[in-house]
Parts: C-alpha cells; sequence; structure tokens
C-alpha cells in the first residue's frame, strides 16, 4: 500500500509502497480517509523525535486517523468493518503511522464517529482534543472559575477552550489581534490577551487582579519561563497543566503541577466521540491539505498554525 514514510534514519520523507499493516489481537485495521497535522508528526519527521523514541523504519508518518474499519483482529467485538471510526496512534516507538491506507491500531485508541461529524471533522480530533481533554482534566476546572490558556490558538488550544467553557469556565486566551483573536472568541474565550507584546504574566494579572485558578500552557518547554508565568498569574491553591513537560513541581511548590502526557483510553476516545457528536466540540479546521501535498502541511505547521489543519487521505 501507499504511506507517507521515513525511509531511514537521516533521510526525507517520502511516498513508498509499504506492506499492508494487519491487525493483530485486539487491534483493528482501519481504511484511513482523514486525518491531519501535529507538531509530533513534525517532529517525528524530521528526526527530532529521536530523543525520546525509538525509530523501527520504514516509519509510517502521521498520528491522527479517520476512516472506515477494514478488518478486526481477534478479541475485537464491538467494532465491525464497514463502521465509521476515528482516533490516534500513540506509542513510544516510531512505526506506525496514519498517512497511508491503511494503518493497524489497538482497538482502545479508537471510538465510533457519530452521525454528522464529518470525516474531516473526525481525522481533526486525535492527538490534539485527546490532549486537550487531558490538560482540562488535570487542571479539574470548577464552573465559575477563571482558566489561562497560553497557546490558544493551535489546536491543542482550540479543543481546549471549547471544553472549559463547556464545563462553565471562564477562559483567558492568548492570541495575537485580528484572526487569531477572532478565532479564539469563537472557540468561546471572554478575555484575549496578545502573548506577543509586552510582559504576559502582568497583562493577565491587570485584567484578573485576583489571579487565575488555572492555567493550561501548550507553548513553554523551558521549566523557568513556565514558573514565571504561573507564579505571576495563578491565584492562590491554583493549578497549572503543561504539555511541553515544562511544570516544576519544586520551584511551583505552593500549587498543583501537571505535566501531561497524552494517552489514550477507550473511556476518553467515547468521551471525544459524544462530545463531537452532540456539538459541543468542533473540530477546529482551518485549512486542507491533499494526502500528496503533505509536506505543504507539515510547512503550514510550522509557518503558524490556526486551529488544526485536516490533510484528506
Ligand atoms: N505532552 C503531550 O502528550 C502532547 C500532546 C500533543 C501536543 N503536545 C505539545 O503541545 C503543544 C501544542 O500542540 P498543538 O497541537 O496545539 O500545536 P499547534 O497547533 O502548533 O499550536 C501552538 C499554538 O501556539 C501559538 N504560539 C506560539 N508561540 C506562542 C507564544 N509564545 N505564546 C502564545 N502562543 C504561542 C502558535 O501560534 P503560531 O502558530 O502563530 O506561532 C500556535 O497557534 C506543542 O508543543 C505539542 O508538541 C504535547
Amino acid at each position: 500500500m501507499r504511506a507517507y514514510v521515513l525511509p531511514a534514519e537521516g533521510a526525507a520523507p517520502a511516498f513508498a509502497e509499504i506492506e499492508v499493516p494487519e491487525p493483530a489481537d485486539d487491534e483493528v485495521q482501519v481504511r484511513v480517509t482523514a486525518s491531519s497535522v501535529n507538531p509530533h508528526d513534525v517532529m517525528v519527521a524530521s528526526g527530532a523525535a529521536a530523543r525520546y523514541m525509538t525509530y523501527r523504519y520504514p516509519v509510517v508518518l502521521g498520528s491522527d486517523v479517520a476512516g472506515v474499519v477494514e478488518a478486526v483482529g481477534d478479541g475485537v467485538h464491538d467494532l465491525t468493518p464497514g463502521q465509521r471510526v476515528f482516533g490516534l496512534v500513540r506509542e513510544l516507538v516510531a512505526a506506525r503511522g496514519s498517512f497511508g491506507e491503511l494503518v493497524a491500531v489497538p482497538r482502545d485508541w479508537l471510538a465510533a464517529v457519530p452521525d454528522g461529524v464529518t470525516e474531516a471533522a473526525a481525522g481533526a480530533l486525535g492527538l490534539a482534543a485527546l490532549t486537550a481533554l487531558r490538560c482540562v482534566e488535570a487542571i479539574a476546572p470548577t464552573t465559575d472559575e477563571v482558566v489561562l490558556v497560553n497557546g490558544a490558538t493551535g489546536g491543542v488550544g482550540s479543543y481546549a477552550v471549547q471544553m472549559l467553557v463547556a464545563r462553565g469556565a471562564t477562559v483567558v486566551a492568548t492570541a495575537r489581534p485580528g484572526e487569531e483573536e477572532k478565532h479564539v472568541r469563537d472557540m468561546g474565550a471572554t478575555e484575549v490577551v496578545d502573548w506577543s507584546t509586552g510582559d504576559l504574566a502582568e497583562r493577565v494579572r491587570s485584567m484578573q487582579p485576583a489571579g487565575v485558578a488555572a492555567v493550561i500552557d501548550l507553548v513553554n518547554r523551558d521549566r523557568g519561563v513556565l514558573t514565571a508565568l504561573a507564579a505571576g498569574v495563578l491565584a492562590p491553591g491554583g493549578r497549572v497543566a503543561s504539555t511541553g513537560h515544562a511544570a516544576d513541581a519544586d520551584a511551583l511548590s505552593g500549587f498543583r503541577t501537571v505535566n501531561v502526557r497524552a494517552e489514550a483510553d477507550r473511556a476518553a476516545m467515547a468521551l471525544l466521540g459524544e462530545l463531537a457528536g452532540s456539538g459541543r466540540l468542533r473540530a477546529p479546521v482551518t485549512r486542507t491539505f491533499r494526502m500528496d501535498e503533505i509536506d505543504s502541511a507539515f510547512a503550514a505547521l510550522r509557518d503558524g498554525a490556526l486551529g488544526k489543519i485536516a490533510v484528506r487521505i
């Protein structure tokens, strides 16, 4: 089958014919129709993810999956061929991926696509929506709390803002003026702070003098920078969730810190399906590329993403 792969260490990504991935026990083989690009895919493609992942070549690129069940392995009884599913490929070995005609993944990384959810939307849920869910679970907002989402304009941020608003929280979102600000307000943010000028912590404090209850940080990888931001904006007892592994529990000892790693399980994937099916979670797709334009989709993500960049497979 045809797939977009990293053929060998140091080689550039390219289309190649590879063996069809067969489903093992408790796995599902999906005929892929839609996906999207994530920063993680760019890291794997560049080889940079080798710092924390083992590569098994050829590495099929792509994390997000939407498509139709082609076959199921032994032990899978609740998904059947022909059924629409969405989900993701998420493991510490870079080997299988979604930018190909077929992918075989554990059943627990998938959920049924509800009626009314388009292929493009289903293909853009995967990693970003799951990560947003894990961030929101980590800070567990109560109704009427104020949460700062730093990096709100991207894939994870767009989903996190919607989930927080659906739980009754008030969101302060980072975005530059213009199209970005409009985007985060469309997602449900009520206050917007321009991260590109001035001191972010000071600007948030001027909007929320009593401090915010929690921070979801999708930007920082430097622990010192996130510590300064969190200490500057959080009210006593506040919580911080970081996707960049930048939440420093020692430096932020008065606060609850969580370094999020998005892991899929059946309940989380089913919840994302329910949220999307009921219209409470909209896939924030702003651009779509064809499969043969995946390198352009990667370039677009590197150049600056608003919401999600979808790929038709
Ligand atoms: N730990 C995990 O399990 C996990 C899982 C998924 C993702 N992640 C990480 O989470 C982060 C967000 O993922 P994503 O998919 O949402 O990425 P994304 O779609 O690229 O979004 C990142 C957003 O942050 C904005 N941004 C860049 N610099 C900023 C700054 N200084 N202040 C505020 N906003 C800024 C970007 O704007 P421009 O595009 O205009 O620069 C972009 O809109 C990435 O670092 C990703 O690697 C971690």
